[in-house]
């Protein structure tokens, strides 16, 4: 395992307004305290980031976003850049399954993403992961490969430092099929392996691993007392503040030093 410090992030998908976003804000921060070894994130959507970050008491949490575009400027109507991010979130997820599945995002995208992010001061979660029937097949670990590969092609060693994986297979993603914790860590030993390869020893032990797939309050434990998993990415379970605070006090009580 990398680290004893725990990261746990909420992704709120096309999920509450403005105010509701607020609203839960408060909600939560009156329920969990601030502890030296997790770090909590929220991903609201776009809309709420800036209202959030005024808000927000940036000890007790961070923010993410949940997309961007790679380029910092120009012509692309519609799109928010990772330039016009910088500053309001310390995260952005990237390859999201959704993002790979719905949007047809390519690992040259994905890519390009990652180092936008980087580029930017904002830290990427690169997300990763097969689907039911590339699991089927028995292609988990190529799959992973491939898209370790895709996304950190170009990232140097000193750049990786600012790079997070989370291992979410798809098939698991909203499904309430979460995935084993034995598949979990025979997916995240084969991350490591592959970051050994790219970067060396010091580099696959540091690296912060994250596990994501319909993570609940009851299942979380299961995920965080695994010596490979450095945190949670979650999606439906972190829409009620309470569910989602119960993961957080999952998360103190597995870290070495207690709450
Ligand atoms: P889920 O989503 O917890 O609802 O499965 C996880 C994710 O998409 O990151």
């Amino acid at each position: 395992m990398a680290q004893d410090k725990k990261l746990i992030i909420a992704n709120w998908k096309m999920n509450l307004g403005v105010h509701e976003s607020s609203l839960y804000l408060h909600k939560l921060a009156e329920k969990v305290k601030i502890h030296r070894d997790v770090q909590l994130v929220l991903a609201p959507t776009m809309l709420a980031l800036q209202t959030l970050s005024l808000q927000v008491n940036h000890r007790q949490f961070k923010l993410a976003a949940q997309n961007f575009y790679w380029r910092d400027h120009g012509a692309f109507t519609g799109e928010v850049s990772a330039t016009q991010l910088r500053g309001i979130v310390s995260y952005a997820l990237v390859g999201h399954s959704e993002r790979r599945h719905v949007f047809h995002e390519t690992d040259k995208d994905t890519r390009a993403k990652v180092q936008a992010a980087i580029r930017n001061g904002i830290r990427p979660v690169l997300c990763v992961g097969e689907t039911a029937s590339e699991r089927a097949a028995g292609e988990t670990k190529d799959i992973i490969h491939d898209q370790l590969l895709g996304g950190l092609a170009n990232i140097t060693s000193d750049e990786l430092d600012q790079v997070i994986i989370a291992y979410e297979p798809v098939w698991a993603i909203g499904t309430g099929n979460n995935a084993l914790p034995n598949d979990v860590t025979e997916a995240i030993v084969s991350i490591r392996s592959q970051i050994k390869h790219l970067y060396g020893a010091k580099a696959s032990n540091e690296i912060q691993v994250l596990y994501g797939g319909s993570v609940t309050a009851d299942s979380a434990a299961d995920y965080l007392t695994l010596a490979e998993v450095d945190g949670l990415l979650v999606g439906g379970a972190s829409l009620d503040a309470q569910s989602f605070a119960t993961i957080v006090e999952k998360a103190y009580n597995s870290t070495k030093k207690g709450a």
